[in-house]
């Protein structure tokens, strides 16, 4: 009996190790931690549905979408003028300081993510959508 439960305990502890190696791996964009983050820090406000904008604009293919392109989206003036294409270093540099890239932005309240491999995550979860 008491070699059974040990046996239990090692895989338990087996699959708690696997789980956390998962999490520190998130620099490489596993999917299932950028859609995890994607679900905590972006969820509430967008989608990754052509059409569907929330309190924010849908995110669906957003790398390589002109900044304040979602069709039928009423962006802060600030974003409607931005001139540039969403790049993976842009979507990086905005989610950490979304004042920095787009000045006087409306995407409040959200504080910026000091994360780099959150970040990364989010970002390459968001190349596939
Ligand atoms: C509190 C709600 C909220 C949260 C949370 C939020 N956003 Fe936003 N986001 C907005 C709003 C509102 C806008 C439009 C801002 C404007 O018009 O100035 C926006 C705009 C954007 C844009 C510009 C889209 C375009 O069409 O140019 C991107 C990219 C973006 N958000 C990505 C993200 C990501 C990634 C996250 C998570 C890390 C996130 N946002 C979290 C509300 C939010």
């Amino acid at each position: 009996m008491g070699r059974v439960k040990l046996k239990f305990v090692a895989i338990f502890i087996a699959g708690t190790c696997g789980f956390a190696t998962a999490a520190a791996t998130a620099e490489d964009g596993s999917e299932n931690d950028g859609q995890l983050m994607f679900n905590n820090y972006c969820r509430t406000c967008h989608t990754t549905e052509a059409g569907d904008n929330r309190l924010g604009p849908n995110l669906n293919g957003i790398i390589g979408r002109k900044a304040g392109g979602a069709q039928g989206f009423g962006y802060s003036s600030a974003l409607e003028s931005a001139d540039f294409e969403w790049t993976a270093e842009k979507l990086d540099q905005f989610i950490a300081d979304p004042e920095l890239v787009v000045p006087g932005n409306n995407m409040k309240p959200y504080s910026g993510i000091g994360d780099g491999a959150v970040r990364a995550a989010i970002v390459s979860h968001l190349k596939n959508k």
